[in-house]
């Protein structure tokens, strides 16, 4: 009998998450709908939390109206959502009665496929979710988190699909986030959770590692009955397999899809023209990550690590941060590596190598250790779990399903979503409610409307040289100027004749230089943002306590007094601070902060944005800010390839200036903006 296999596009959801951080505006997804929503996939995936996130933090999107307005233009195909089991959308387990409210008014606005998992593989952190989904009569699919460690089997797996099975799921997820489902181990891997349940198996795996095509074919030839596949235009690297491609190695086959080869490669098109206008966010990723298969730590995870190294100053710290991992995952007992785990382990590894193992542990790690996300895999390391409890001020772990230790709280959401500036809907409550600390921004900008993704790419060579033409005007004559792609200089071409410019890679904004006159001095322990002072600037502190917190790695670390005295701090809320940096004095010492780089302004988006045709430094400002230019008038003087070149408005408007004289600025950098 011919066994159909069915397809899940993940093109609206999880392939702009992995190529370009979630970036993807719905008025680039709505087009293309009726033309996705005639392939007869088994289901589009179209919603989840980094796109929740990504809609009120960058979009200025309501993700409530995305959902209903993709949910109208796909009438014949199932919206299919990510959700986190107990934490929903967000970063903490939320009470019961808020997780009702969340499933049933994401059913209510186009849900169709709930696929909840949990980074702990907890079946207790997915009973309500799932029983709430349930309750909508909507598809119902329950993941397994997949990761590669000594305590994982394939029996493990099959019996933990079992249970889900028990509590109703209409079909099972293998969820391998990073590529590390090998093709072997997946066919053994379906074979032995169908030899465990009659419900479909629906393979989800990245091509990070270059293996994916072949474990989607031995997966389905070992029974699983639907796969994640992306539009090419959108697929491979961190995203998935191909869909045609998937789709032609079927064809003809007992496992034959029955999708349309033509109508999806106009879908491929349609997307890559979508893709050019997020280039800026593109991840460097070229190929295959081979790492990922040495150190087994999932992509997403590798390129965090990449970026926490470098913002602390120490990427040469990365082979001891990759070998660090597996002692730390040990330690809260290998489980799986997903959101929110993966950032768990990763900045505990890294703080473990910068600042000596376990010298500082983050609060989300106590959490781990003491039970607060659910029960760990196997047994942690139970030192660290004493440690974990007197920190957090616990008699013993909690055993109990998590959840149940948080009460009802949907009452309070609404209070508090009311005072954030929320509309009073249930969806304003639950954005709220997922991201709190956003939310109100969100709420005051909504107004304002989505931002249009071509902004993007007029700031895509912002503090980046990625070479490029422009036309540079001297003296009322135009000249085109060609640069070349370099990382620290550019050739620039004026009259015939070749200028080498210097091409500033330091971005400003960078650390401010202290200067301390006696006093013990606290450094930062880390690089970061000054998060909130613990005590008021010229408190008497104590050794040992708690002075501030900075968001770093985006967790919120507390330094903590390393003197006792009188505190004068150099930093206020809000401050980026770098590494090392002197943060405060206690006993007595003054601190001068000598002057810093301002951080350049962003752009609105509303605007005309001007950018530098070159790099060089802004030597003038050729109007008052909030003047009133015409196009085609001079409106700042930069000095490049020591010359004064005019820059010249390119719309009508009241000017409002990003940089100020004095700067140093890159070419296609956001210099002003026009309203
Ligand atoms: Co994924």
């Amino acid at each position: 009998m011919a066994k159909k296999i069915g397809i899940s596009d993940l093109v609206l959801r999880d392939a702009h998450q992995s190529l370009h951080a979630t970036r993807m505006t719905t008025a680039d997804m709505l087009p293309i709908c009726d033309k996705l929503d005639k392939i007869g996939y088994t289901s589009l995936e179209g919603w989840g939390g980094a796109t929740y996130d990504s809609c009120i933090s960058f979009l200025n999107e309501d993700p409530w109206d995305r959902l209903r307005k993709l949910h109208a233009a796909l009438p014949n195909t199932p919206i299919m959502m990510l959700l986190r089991g107990q934490n929903l959308l967000g970063y903490r387990h939320y009470a019961d009665d808020v997780v009702d409210k969340f499933v049933e008014t994401a059913a209510a606005n186009g849900i169709g496929v709930f696929r909840i998992f949990d980074a702990c593989n907890d079946p207790r952190n997915l009973q309500r979710a799932a029983t709430a989904a349930k309750k909508t009569g909507k598809h119902v699919q329950m993941a397994i988190s997949y990761a590669v460690t000594p305590y994982h089997t394939n029996e493990k797996y099959a019996e933990l699909a079992k249970e889900y099975a028990k509590f109703g799921a209409d079909s099972i997820c293998i969820k391998d986030m990073s590529g590390l489902l090998r093709p072997y181990d997946a066919y053994e891997l379906v074979k032995a959770i169908k030899s465990k349940v009659d419900i479909p198996v629906q393979i989800h795996t990245h091509a990070t590692t270059g293996m994916s095509v072949a474990t989607l074919v031995k997966a389905a030839e070992a029974g699983a009955d639907v796969l994640d596949t992306v539009i090419s235009s959108m697929s491979m690297t961190t995203s998935h397999s191909p869909t045609e491609s998937i789709v032609e190695i079927f064809r003809g086959t007992e496992y034959d899809t029955g999708l349309d080869l033509p109508a999806l490669v106009e879908i491929a098109d349609y997307f890559k023209g979508v893709r050019a206008k997020y280039a800026k966010f593109e991840s460097a990723l070229k190929g295959v990550k081979p790492q990922i298969l040495v150190s087994q730590v999932p992509g997403g995870m590798l390129s965090n690590l990449e970026n926490q190294l470098k913002e602390q100053n120490a990427i040469d710290k990365m082979d001891d941060v990759l070998k660090e991992i597996p002692l730390v995952h040990k330690d809260v007992g290998y489980v799986p590596l997903v959101t929110p785990t993966s950032q768990i382990v990763g900045v505990q590894a890294v703080l473990n190598v910068l600042q000596g193992r376990y010298k500082i542990m983050t609060p989300e790690f106590q959490g781990l250790l003491t039970g607060k996300y659910g029960k760990l895999p196997a047994d942690p390391n139970k030192d660290l779990v004493k440690i974990a409890l007197e920190k957090s001020g616990m008699d013993k772990p909690i055993t109990c399903r998590p959840a149940d230790e948080i009460p009802m709280e949907w009452d309070k959401m609404v209070e508090e979503a009311k005072a954030a500036g929320g509309n009073g809907t249930d969806e304003d409550i639950l954005t709220y409610a997922m991201f709190p600390k956003k939310a109100p921004k969100f709420f005051a900008e909504r107004k304002n409307g989505p931002v249009n993704s071509d902004s993007f790419k007029v700031a895509a060579s912002n503090g980046e040289n990625k070479g490029g033409s422009y036309t540079v005007t001297v003296n009322g004559t135009s000249y085109n100027v060609t640069t070349g792609p370099s990382s620290d200089k550019m050739n620039v071409t004026v009259n015939g004749t070749s200028y080498d410019v210097a091409f500033s890679a330091a971005k400003a904004g960078g650390a401010a230089k202290t200067v301390v006159s006696g006093g013990a001095t606290i450094k930062a322990p880390v690089a970061g943002n000054v998060l909130k002072l613990c005590v008021k600037d010229g408190d008497e502190v104590k050794e040992g306590q708690d002075i501030l917190t900075v968001e770093s790695m985006k967790m919120e670390l507390p330094v903590k007094a390393t003197a006792s005295g009188k505190i004068k701090f150099a930093v206020a809320v809000g401050n980026q601070i770098a590494a090392d940096q002197v943060i405060a004095t206690i006993g007595g010492g003054a601190v001068v902060v000598e002057a810093s780089a301002d951080a350049p302004a962003a752009a609105s988006g509303n605007g005309t944005v001007i950018e530098a045709p070159v790099a060089g430094t802004l030597l003038k400002n050729a109007c008052q800010e909030g003047a009133s230019v015409k196009k085609g008038d001079n409106i700042m003087f930069v000095e490049s390839m020591k010359m004064e070149l005019p820059v010249k408005a390119t719309a009508d408007g009241a000017i409002h200036y990003l940089v100020t004289p004095g700067t140093q600025i890159t070419a296609g950098q956001a210099i002003a903006e026009i309203k």
